[in-house]
């Protein structure tokens, strides 16, 4: 099919993988446009957020053991973040149409296509965008919000009063929104772990005490919390187990080794989750966005043309909230 489409078919800009690796693998190209099947919406895409999982993707998630590893055909178009404009409805669809602008993590765990001028989304995977954000911010927000929310309170129950909670890897994607949500439900107080040059953008956000992690190991300097929200997780997760106090809960954002044992005997739990698509948990994380209680931090903006640039401030990592593909007009 690559710019081979038959005469007629609408066609649009996309990024593809066509081979697993470094992001220049990431080539801008014309594809086939796709069409909302039933319970679908057509979604002109003005922005695209970048995570994590899409460089695990353009690797082919060769991190991963074989056993559990997704096998994506190739080419494919990465991304699962997107704000942009309804297009078109597919059948029997009623609750989104023409003209609306909305966002969202489109398929999440399964495959993703926003660094692409159009993408099909199912109806219950997007939301109102926020009306006091544009596309770029807007797109910054479905995957790191939805992930520190679900954590937060669907896993570790957080609720008003819970704490001390400690955000490791608090300036990032998922971490700066965690910081954030942990505040606005009464939680607190809240512990930021990053390293050094976040620690003005970490006190804006309402941290109560920022420790750099460059400087003084969090393990030495902390105790008594009671919910640990990990963005770093690892090998090395588990020395931060005497930062909690018995009875603490570990939520392992990315996956670590927390050993289990060691843990278990401290009384303190430890589980793991993976985010999900859901269109009525972002619209409450857009309610507050507009009500000016929930911001977005933008580490940086690229064209999509530029998509490579993009995974390579990706791979440098110490972000600073998150990383936006600009998508043009067609
Ligand atoms: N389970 C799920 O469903 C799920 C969902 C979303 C994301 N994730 C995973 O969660 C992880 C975080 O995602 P993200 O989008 O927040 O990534 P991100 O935007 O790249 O943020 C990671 C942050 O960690 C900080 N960091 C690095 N080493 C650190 C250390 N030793 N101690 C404290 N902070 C450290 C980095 O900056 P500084 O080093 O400068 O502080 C950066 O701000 C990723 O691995 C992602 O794959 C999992």
């Amino acid at each position: 099919m690559d710019g081979m489409a038959a005469a007629g078919t609408a066609l649009m800009k996309a990024v593809r993988v066509h081979t697993f690796g470094d992001p220049d693998r990431l080539v801008h190209e014309e594809v086939p446009r796709p069409s909302p099947g039933p319970g679908e919406v057509l979604v002109r895409v003005h922005a695209a957020g970048v995570n994590p999982p899409d460089g695990y993707a353009r690797r082919g998630f060769a991190d991963l053991p074989e056993a559990i590893r997704p096998a994506w055909p190739l080419p494919f178009t990465p991304g699962w973040d997107i704000s942009g404009v309804v297009v078109e409805a597919g059948a029997g669809v009623s609750e989104w149409q023409p003209g609306d602008e909305v966002f969202g993590m489109v398929n999440f765990p399964g495959r993703g296509s926003g660094y692409a001028e159009y993408a099909v989304s199912p109806t219950g995977h997007l939301a109102r965008k926020p009306a006091s954000l544009g596309h770029v911010e807007a797109a910054a927000v479905p995957m790191a919000g939805l992930t520190a929310h679900q954590f937060l309170f669907d896993h570790l129950g957080l609720g008003p009063d819970d704490g001390p909670v400690l955000v490791n890897g608090a300036a990032g994607g998922v971490g700066h929104f965690a910081v954030q949500l942990a505040r606005i439900a009464g939680a607190g107080p809240v512990i930021g772990v990053a390293s050094g040059r976040h620690e003005s953008f970490l006190e804006e956000l309402g941290v109560d005490r920022f420790v750099d992690y460059t400087r003084t190991p969090p393990e030495d300097a902390v105790r008594d919390v009671a919910v640990l929200i990990d963005a770093v997780g690892g090998p090395h997760g588990h020395r931060l187990l005497p930062v909690l106090r018995s009875g603490g809960r570990i939520a392992p954002v990315f996956p670590g080794d927390y050993h289990p044992e060691r843990a278990e005997r401290a009384g303190i739990t430890v589980s793991g989750h993976q985010v999900r698509s859901d269109g009525g948990q972002l619209a409450e994380l857009a309610r507050l966005i507009d009500a000016d209680r929930l911001r977005v931090g933008i580490d940086s903006v690229f064209p999509l043309t530029e998509a490579r640039r993009a995974h390579e401030r990706a791979e440098r990592g110490h972000l600073q909230g998150k990383i936006v593909l600009r998508v043009e007009a067609p």
